[in-house]
């Protein structure tokens, strides 16, 4: 049997540490591209030259050539201007469509059975863009930054408490920006809920800077994260090609689903070989539900202004 195919679009930190975790995991054969002569050819070589010392041996290939990816599983759109420091994400919204645009061509070119990974910003607005300009079916089309999001709030949690963070459970939904709702009371930790564990100033100021985890790390190093937001994005590939049907926040596409009334937006859902299998509902209380609305409100707002560039 043929080992599955990724392909990752963009070779800049996000991509390539993207294409190290998943071939480190030894999860498909993974194709780098990028617009920059040599540069995913040279990230693509150094790699492979790593799989003696790591012990794998998937095919890593490095290419300016979108007829390279042809076939592809999976798709992780990597491509996309970061943050620096002052800049929101918002602030990405016209440079980032237009690349994504020209990317989900390509991928709708040449790898038109595939699963798409969003990962550049703004996600849930970018989202929106691949599956406008790709066509695909909406299970097909889905955006990382829950399980990111996640991350860093199980994280702060771990060590506010010293447990292990695979011991605690939590969500995170709507909009990758500041206004994306951490749900504190569906959190638990080895199934105790964490409203029992920690005190509502203490939870107040974990939520807090999980909303503000990413511009944390881009004033620390003037750039986006990237070794979280591509162990997220590996994450959801492993889901798919695995058919692991896990459980992960994630941008995907939501009709009557929270009435949203057609957007794809950050909620929990199931992720298997069909892509997004199930959007998981949760009973929001009255202000979750609140924050949720205005969170997708927000998306909503960009998608408009996506959709006359697309
Ligand atoms: C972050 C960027 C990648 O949250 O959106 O770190």
């Amino acid at each position: 049997m043929a080992r599955k195919k990724i392909t990752i679009a963009g070779a800049g930190n996000v991509g390539a540490t993207a294409a190290f975790i998943a071939a480190k995991q030894q999860l498909a054969d993974i194709v780098l591209v990028d617009i920059v002569k040599g540069l995913a050819e040279g990230k693509a070589l150094d790699m492979a030259q790593a799989g003696p010392v790591c012990g794998f041996n998937c095919k890593i290939t490095g290419t300016t050539d979108w007829a390279q990816t042809a076939d592809s599983d999976i798709v992780i759109i990597t491509s996309g201007l970061p943050r620096k420091p002052g800049m929101s994400r918002d602030d990405l919204l016209m440079k980032n469509t237009e690349i994504v645009k020209s990317v989900t061509q390509q991928i709708a070119k040449y790898s038109p059975a595939s699963f798409v990974i969003v990962v550049c910003n703004p996600l849930d607005a970018m989202v929106n863009a691949a599956a406008i300009v790709s066509g695909f079916k909406k299970n097909k089309v889905m955006g990382m930054a829950g399980v990111l999001d996640t991350a860093r709030f199980v994280y702060f949690i771990s060590e506010k408490l010293s447990v292990s963070a695979d011991d605690i459970k939590c969500f995170i939904m709507g909009g990758h920006g500041d206004d994306m709702v951490p749900l504190p009371r569906f959190a638990t930790v080895s199934g105790k809920p964490l409203t029992e564990l920690l005190d509502e100033k203490t939870i107040a100021d974990i939520v807090q800077r999980t909303r503000m985890g990413g511009i944390e790390v881009v004033n620390l190093m003037g750039t986006s994260a990237y070794y979280a937001p591509a162990a997220g994005a590996v994450k959801m590939a492993e889901a798919i090609l695995l058919d692991k049907k896990a459980i992960l926040p994630c941008c995907a596409y939501c009709d009557k689903e929270y009435s949203v009334g057609g957007y794809f937006v950050g909620v929990p859902a199931v992720i298997g070989a069909g892509g997004v299998e199930k959007v998981i509902e949760l009973t929001l209380n009255e202000k979750e539900k609140k924050d949720f609305n205005l969170s997708v409100q927000h998306v909503k707002e960009l998608v408009d202004k996506v959709r006359k560039l697309c």
